[in-house]
């Protein structure tokens, strides 16, 4: 990637003073910043300091209670989400805006399908949106609907949908979260190529090296106050300082136990269609990686284990005993916790209570006699919300309404509760701030050091790499290969995860 000028082009969008509240939560508290023509300005702060408040400001979503937005030199008022588009802006929502049961050349097209004497033309319509597709290099079939492609895929559904609308002003808040580096590579290039043709960037992203990489200027955020800008050259310490308030010793401080008895042993476990012949083993005191790249069958592998869909032949063990196939409560009664890829989907009832959500993996264990224990419940959630520092209001605040590394966090709590002898993480800490990412990895040393087992699936390989004791690498649905820690690099995970798709691709 080029390094970048400093932005000379006509200021496009203005922000001064920006309030906006919600009951019990000051989410922006006067935030300034302004974007330039040929920019990409990155929004920096902690989950919960306001970035996807403000940007919500931006996008029409909501109403600021306070301060000014100026567009083009006029202040405005943002009425509408089909206003800011009208006004030149596109917004790439942090929670996806996709329609799971409409197809993916609709989802490109939401709200605007081309029409040919009053009705939709679907051939322009798979024309448009094949076109748009092809820009992020994404190839599925347009009629499938949203809800079958995986979280990377439907978020480059989402950018493409963006991308479509050629606005003047782009938002993207965490679009690279749930991207490999390869898809990540290719939508900063498409951001760069996009800052050549003038348009500004409004980028939120919890990946400092992608701030450094195609980043102008970033305004760092700390409880919904702006408390500076500056050049995206600013060294990572600085900016975490500026962001958390201290600064961060060790990003993976991974320490080892002593290694114990096997929790979790699986055995020829095949799914087909999905992953072949999976065997492997984790025991107490270990953190075990599954690496690979998406598609590579992880996330699937995972959810067999936890019982969550069935598979064909293969067996699952938990200290000895057999689980029985598809059964989540028996998994659950085993010893087996997930985390799931998918927190919207999978991991959280959004409509309820954090306490709710931290009580459900332990409602079971709670109940005596048809009476839940409340105060146990209660008493958990506090903890939890202490242990992990979930931001919020109180425990009996809706999850909707956290910031998405919020629930994350949530979802993260719900499993720690339950206290499984073996833990599933798929993508644990998507969308966790960098402040945030080490307690979480503090909580896997606790984990382990007390005994427990814990299965990783990660598509950052900084994190595989530096919380693992033995790293298992995927490939097109089959173990290819086992690194231990000393073993591992970047380059030689990476070279077992492509070996298998390349040889295939020769026969
Ligand atoms: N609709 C809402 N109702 C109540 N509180 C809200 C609502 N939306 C956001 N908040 C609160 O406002 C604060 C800022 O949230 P916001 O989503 O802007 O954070 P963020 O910086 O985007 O964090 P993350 O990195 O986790 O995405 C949080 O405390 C959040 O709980
Ligand atoms: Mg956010």
């Amino acid at each position: 990637m080029n390094t970048v000028a400093p932005p000379t082009g006509p200021e496009l969008l203005r922000v001064e003073n920006l309030v906006k509240e919600f009951p019990g939560v000051v989410a922006l508290g006067g935030v300034s910043f302004d974007l330039h023509a040929g920019e990409v300005h990155v929004l920096l702060g902690e989950n919960g300091a306001g970035k996807s408040t403000l940007i919500k400001c931006l996008a029409g979503v909501y109403q600021p209670d306070g301060g000014t937005i100026v567009v083009d030199g006029e202040r405005v008022h943002i009425s509408s989400a089909a206003h800011a588009e009208q006004l030149g802006i596109a917004t790439i929502h942090q929670e996806f805006n996709i329609v799971p049961q409409l197809s993916v050349a609709e989802n490109v097209l939401l709200g605007r399908p081309p029409r040919r004497f009053g009705m939709v033309d679907r051939r322009r319509m798979h024309t448009l949106a094949r076109a748009a597709l092809d820009r992020v290099g994404l190839d599925v079939d347009l009629r499938r609907p949203v809800s079958t492609l995986g979280v990377a895929r439907q978020q480059l559904v989402e950018i493409a949908k963006a991308l479509s609308l050629d606005a003047r002003v782009l938002i993207l808040d965490e679009p690279t979260a749930a991207l490999t580096d390869a898809e990540v590579d290719r939508l900063l290039e498409l951001m760069a190529e996009l800052r050549d043709k003038g348009v500004g960037m409004v980028f939120i992203s919890h990946h400092l090296e992608e701030i450094q990489r195609i980043g102008d200027r970033v305004t760092v955020l700390r409880d919904g106050q702006s408390v500076g800008t500056v050049p995206a050259t600013t060294g990572t310490d600085e900016l975490v300082r500026m962001m958390v308030g201290r600064s961060i010793e060790a990003q993976y401080p991974r320490q080892q136990p002593p290694v114990g008895e096997e929790l979790l042993r699986v055995e020829n476990l095949t799914s087909k269609g999905h992953f072949e012949d999976v065997s492997l083993s984790v025991r107490a005191g270990e953190v075990v990686g599954l690496a690979g790249l998406v598609g590579a069958g992880r996330t699937e592998v995972l959810r067999a284990i936890f019982g969550a869909d069935a598979y064909d032949s293969g067996t699952v063990t938990v200290r000895g005993r057999t689980v029985p196939g598809h059964d989540v409560h028996a998994a659950i009664g085993a010893g087996l916790g997930l985390v799931p890829e998918d927190r919207k989907a999978q991991g959280l009832v959004l409509g309820a209570s954090v306490e709710e959500n931290l009580g459900l993996a332990i409602l079971r264990s709670a109940t005596r006699a048809g009476l839940v224990d409340r105060a146990r419940l209660r008493d958990q959630a506090r903890t939890s919300v202490k242990n992990l520092r979930i931001r919020t209001p109180s425990t009996r605040a809706t999850v909707k309404n956290l910031s998405g590394g919020n629930q994350q966090k949530v979802v993260m709590g719900k499993w720690l509760a339950a206290d499984p002898a073996v833990l599933l993480l798929d993508e644990p800490t998507r969308g966790v701030d960098v402040g945030a990412k080490v307690e979480i990895y503090q909580l896997v040393n606790e984990l382990t050091a007390s005994g427990r087992g814990v299965l990783l699936v990660s598509s950052e390989l900084p994190e595989v790499l530096g919380m693992c004791d033995r790293i298992l690498v995927m490939a097109q649905g089959r173990l290819v290969g086992e690194l231990t820690r000393e073993e591992a690099t970047q380059d030689a995970v990476m070279a077992l995860a492509v070996k298998e798709v390349e040889s295939s691709r020769a026969h």
